[in-house]
């Protein structure tokens, strides 16, 4: 069952209304519901859009040509099949459809650029009344794989030259790893060309009445905010637990305390950066991003708000647990 996400749908909805000018990052924590949203925001959307949806998680990309063939996906049919199937279903999930012939000449005549290929693609469709609308889902696999610095560049370039330059294409990024962001928002040097949208843990209010809807009491719904504050994944989980739900949120956290003792092993610089969170819900971020912050980050124990300048535990589990390791 989708939840909520009222305001944030509007605002997305606002976002595609008007043309295409920015790149925006979606971001937030790990488990707050990205992922659960955008599939939501792409079922409401009026039919002149044509969303291009992909999702990088578990995908192997060592490569340009390991790229390419997640961007693209081969489909049987002409590019004008293609075309006109997409202008029916307004609807792609895992890649630009493309012929086979086209993919390997893309892939292997140097004198293709899959870039502007795609530009003209996207072009054909706001020719026919289209609003194309392309969505990378976990985009930090590319980051994580330290692929070429160039391939990066050219990326955000692109993404550049849909929005700001042509405007033909929205442009949506979703990742929970926000040092990705940071890093090639400076390097890519996309001030002034892109935006953030971030996507947190449920507030309070909105989580007790998920829970009472899942069909917890009153207690019981209170006692699940005390652990997992906000986030829709234990949330979701919980009622399957109601017959001992104590035992399953002390359960859960043991685990998240464990795992983290085991992350840090006694290392200074991480315990000196997670004890600030002992008597503190959120420290500042001052833009810098040491090696502690960078471990920890990676780990999904401490969460960077660029936008709202904070850094804090990825959600009230992660809170508590180093709370009770180091308080
Ligand atoms: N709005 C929501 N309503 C109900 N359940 C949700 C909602 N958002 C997230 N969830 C639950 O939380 C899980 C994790 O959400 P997901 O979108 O995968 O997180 P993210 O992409 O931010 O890591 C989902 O599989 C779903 O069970
Ligand atoms: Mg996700």
């Amino acid at each position: 069952m989708f939840f909520d996400r009222e305001r944030e749908l509007d605002k997305l909805l606002r976002l595609v209304s008007a043309e295409p000018n920015l790149i925006t990052f979606v971001y937030g924590p790990i488990n707050s519901g990205k992922t659960a949203l955008i599939t939501e925001f792409i079922e409401k959307l009026p039919n002149d859009y044509v969303t291009f949806y992909i999702n990088l998680r578990g995908r192997f990309i060592n490569s340009y040509g390991d790229f390419m063939k997640v961007l693209f996906s081969v489909k049987e049919g002409s590019v004008k099949e293609l075309l006109a199937e997409l202008l029916k279903s307004g609807l792609a999930y895992g890649g630009i459809p493309v012929p086979e012939g086209i993919f390997r000449k893309l892939l292997e005549d140097e004198k293709e650029d899959p870039f502007l290929f795609l530009e003209n693609y996207l072009r054909e469709l706001v020719e026919r009344g289209k609003r194309p609308l392309l969505i990378l889902d976990e985009l930090q696999v590319i980051g994580d794989l330290e692929l070429d610095g160039p391939l990066i560049y050219r990326l955000f370039n692109f993404f550049v030259r849909l929005t700001k330059e042509t405007h033909l294409s929205h442009v949506f990024l979703v990742t929970s790893d926000s040092l990705f962001i940071e890093k090639v928002y400076n390097e890519a040097m996309l001030h002034g060309r892109a935006e953030y949208f971030l996507v947190d843990d449920f507030d309070r209010r909105t989580a007790l009445e998920f829970l009472w809807k899942l069909g917890l009491n009153a207690s019981e719904a209170e006692l699940v905010w005390n652990y997992f504050g906000g986030k829709p994944v234990y949330l979701a989980e919980a009622p399957k637990h109601r017959d001992e739900l104590k035992e399953w949120c002390e359960r859960t956290l043991r685990l998240r305390v464990q795992s983290i003792n085991a992350l840090i092993g006694g290392r200074k610089g991480l315990v000196n950066l997670l004890r600030e969170f002992v008597d503190k819900d959120s420290i500042p971020f001052d833009g810098r991003v040491s090696k502690v912050l960078t471990k920890l980050v990676k780990a999904n124990v401490l969460f960077v708000d660029p936008l709202n300048g904070v850094v804090r535990p990825q959600g009230r589990l992660e809170l508590l647990a180093i709370r009770r390791l180091l308080g």
